[in-house]
């Protein structure tokens, strides 16, 4: 806190998210200084782009290219970092809790690869950093996983934490579109990046899943534990068969705990229409929690874009700023030392969709059941869809029962080999909740 009773924020990275934080602070300046009890004043904005300067629209006197005018700012109470990704925002941060200044950040991949050092540093340095922005936008989760659901033992995770891969989704299910011409609509809808791997391919919500399993079953998840498949081998049919059989098609986020072994998965799954996610639509985001007191419950809103965002990065500068005013020191912001392992995924017993392409003759069927029944898979329905009497083909969909996915990859592998399968179009894991 300064002298005059104000508490100081530095804005790092002016794009979207961090001109809307700004002006949030600019513009509600009364609403904020009523909730903390000091006024909460933006005394630096940084961004290394003179262009996202001006376009920021902020007085000239706030603005700056140099980071080291927030981080080493002795007016500055609070950094907000809102550039992303690992560098330099790892090192700003890193300078600015050691000189003991809070930090609130939207970095999902800076949290996800770095968070619990991060963290100890905050702790050792008796300041706080809080992230609630980097999961789910504006949804709380943050907070609830580390408060109000403590007194649960989670046992899973079931999430639909990426806005652009689910607007892609949508699109091919209510649209009938194929994968790129959803994407094209997606890009032209400003949702999808010119670049849209980070989404597409689930390492957005792979690091959103990180993230919350560390905090919901108190270990150190990494990005890289997490399994991921992205969407980008989903088609229109994939939708429509699923719609049939009484699922949306989304892409999952899971993590479950059972006896100090978590599975965490990001991929395709179908969702059952009766399941609340199978409902959310659009760039929406949902999480499920599931804890042995509270049961489950359902967080939903917006997970992306400036307003949502800066509605979390704003609340958690204010938690800090009240923390300043009334001298509460850190509270522990969560504990990351239960010792667990990652079940691998050959591991996981599901059910499965798979669509083929085959030849459309006497005994085709009976070579693919065979498959299925040597790898002790049991098919719970199989149906013929479109057959093509020009050059004899058909599609087949199949549905097992529950079964081991290394069993199920081994199956499907050794039917690419066999002559009248001509395609293996889509497997997908179907998530029946018990
Ligand atoms: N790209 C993310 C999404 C938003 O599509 O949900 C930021 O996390």
């Amino acid at each position: 806190m300064r002298e005059d009773g104000s508490i100081g924020v530095g804005v790092l990275g002016l794009g979207v998210i961090g001109s809307q934080v700004a002006r949030v602070l600019l513009d509600q300046t009364e609403r904020l200084a009523h909730q903390v009890g000091a006024p909460v004043v933006l005394r630096r904005a940084v961004d290394i782009d003179t262009a996202k300067l001006q376009a920021s629209g902020l007085p000239g006197h706030l603005l700056t290219t140099d980071a080291a005018d927030v981080v080493n700012s002795p007016e500055v109470d609070v950094v907000v970092e809102l550039i992303g990704g690992v560098h330099p925002a790892m090192d700003l941060l890193t300078t600015a809790l050691s000189q003991g200044k809070h930090a609130v950040t939207a970095n999902k991949e800076l949290m996800a690869k770095q968070g619990p050092e991060l963290i100890e540093l905050a702790e050792q340095n008796g300041v706080h950093l809080l992230y609630e922005a980097s999961v789910g936008g504006g949804i709380p989760i943050i907070g609830p996983l580390k408060k109000d659901l403590l007194a649960n033992e989670i046992t899973s995770i079931y999430a639909i934490i990426n806005g652009t891969t689910n607007y892609i989704v949508t699109k091919m299910s209510r649209e009938g579109l194929d994968f790129d011409s959803a994407l094209r609509q997606a890009q032209a809808a400003g949702f999808a990046e010119s670049d849209p791997t980070n989404d597409i391919e689930g390492f957005d919500p792979a690091y959103k899943l990180a993230i919350l399993a560390s905090l919901a079953f108190h270990t150190r998840v990494r990005a890289e534990d997490v399994y991921r498949e992205g969407i980008s081998r989903l088609a229109p049919q994939d939708f429509q068969y699923a719609d049939e059989l009484g699922y949306a098609i989304k892409l999952l986020a899971i993590a479950r705990c059972d006896d100090d072994v978590l599975s965490l998965r990001v991929h395709p799954a179908l969702v059952p229409y009766e399941h609340l996610l199978a409902r959310v639509d659009g760039v929406f985001n949902a999480i499920e929690i599931e804890g042995d007191l509270v049961g489950q419950v359902l967080f939903h809103g917006q997970g992306a874009g400036p307003l949502p965002t800066s509605s979390a990065v704003v609340g958690d500068t204010v938690e800090i700023a009240r923390g300043i005013v009334s001298r509460s020191g850190s509270v522990r912001p969560g504990n990351f030392s239960r010792e667990v392992s990652i079940s691998p995924m050959e591991e996981l017993t599901t059910s499965y969709y798979a669509r083929l392409t085959v030849a459309d003759h006497a005994g085709v069927l009976a070579n693919i059941t065979k498959v299925l029944g040597d790898l002790s898979i049991s098919i719970a329905s199989i149906i013929q869809k479109n057959a093509d009497p020009t050059v004899r083909t058909a599609e087949i969909v199949i549905t097992t029962h529950p079964a081991q996915e290394r069993a199920v990859q081994e199956a499907f592998h050794q039917m690419e080999q066999i002559d009248v399968v001509k395609e293996v179009g889509s497997l997908i894991r179907v998530e029946n909740w018990s």
